[in-house]
């Protein structure tokens, strides 16, 4: 049986990989997409989202909503420095989204995705953790049917925002959101983190990047990806001063999933982490502003805490994004 999972996002350089490896990856079903606001305002990550589905050649099969709009209680800061003005920019391959943002609210869909997939599926969350704080803030009932939520965001290590370089872009836009996900009894111990800590150890490499372009062929839809890592390494050298490549966090959500549902074996995944309990600073005035501070670390064995990822067999994990490239540009629309 596939992993069924919704995913919300903010694409995004590194969503986009994440779009494509839950939209190709052959242990997943990718139920839904809602775009969130994030590395840029909600209707540019709407579009980006509508955009990549169409370049996957996937706009029929995917739904795509509205995600969440805005912060809790907070206003919206975006990442231009990382991400263009646009939140994808660096391309001019990005194809005119050939659908439409589905009618309804993402409330709704994900209760829906939830409901028809009750104990079974994981939300996986690659921008604030807004959207999926919402949906359980107004239907809590919906808690106990979710197997994991795997998010990308926090640090326990390593930051990427505030003063004090100690907090982590997605957690930092919306801590509330967040601290509602990461303290609450019921999710706390079911959700997986995929911080800085371990998404700092994937970088894409020259190396990386020309297997990404490809040798043979150079289909426009590899070379739209190309671009897109290019983009996103000249900008996390230029903001954050990586030289060996860029960093590609979100995509990394998925490979726990892999181990968990029994995809693929312990030994070959090898996903290390930690059982946390964690809270994220919201004082505004605090220089930690945004900061995910450890409030208890439980035994390894032990069923509580969050699971905070901090390595992987990276390897692996290049592989599953190849293989999912070379899937998506068997139904690429862009040729
Ligand atoms: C996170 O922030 C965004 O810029 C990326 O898409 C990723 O989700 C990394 O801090
Ligand atoms: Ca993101």
């Amino acid at each position: 049986m596939k992993i069924p999972i919704w995913l919300d996002c903010d694409p995004g350089h590194d969503d986009a990989l994440a779009i494509t490896l839950s939209c190709f990856h052959p242990a997943l079903q990718l139920l839904g997409i809602s775009a969130s606001y994030g590395n840029a305002p909600a209707t540019k990550t709407a579009y980006n989202a509508r955009s990549l589905v169409t370049a996957l050649g996937m706009f029929e099969q995917i739904p795509v909503y509205a995600g969440a709009q805005k912060p809790l209680y907070r206003t919206p800061e975006y990442a231009p420095d990382i991400h263009g003005e646009s939140g994808l920019d660096g391309t001019e391959l990005l194809p005119e989204p050939k659908c439409e943002l589905q009618q309804g609210s993402y409330v709704e869909a994900m209760e829906k995705a939830i409901l028809e997939h009750a104990n079974e599926i994981t939300i996986v969350a690659t921008g604030p953790l807004t959207s999926l704080a919402t949906l359980l803030i107004q239907k809590p009932h919906l808690k106990s049917k979710i197997k994991y939520i795997s998010i990308m965001g926090g640090g326990i290590e390593v930051g990427n925002r505030n003063d004090n370089c100690s907090a982590e872009f997605n957690v930092w836009i919306d801590p509330e959101a967040a601290n509602f996900i990461l303290q609450d009894p019921e999710l706390k111990d079911k959700s997986i983190l995929l911080g800085l800590d371990i998404t700092h150890k994937a970088i894409a490499t020259q190396q990386v990047v020309d297997q990404v372009r490809g040798v043979v062929g150079k289909s426009k839809l590899r070379q739209l990806f190309y671009e897109l890592f290019q983009f996103f390494a000249h900008s996390y050298e230029g903001a954050q001063d990586f030289k060996d490549g860029p960093p590609l966090h979100d995509p990394l959500t998925l490979i726990p999933l892999l181990e968990f549902y029994g995809w693929a074996p312990k030994s070959q995944v090898q996903f290390q982490y930690k059982r946390l309990d964690l809270r994220v600073v919201d004082d505004a005035t605090h220089s930690d502003f945004g900061k995910t501070c450890v409030i208890k670390e439980y035994d390894p064995n032990d069923k509580r805490g969050t699971m905070v990822g901090f390595n992987a067999n990276m390897d692996f994990f290049w592989k599953q994004i190849l293989d999912c490239l070379a899937e998506a540009e068997k139904s690429s629309t862009i040729e």
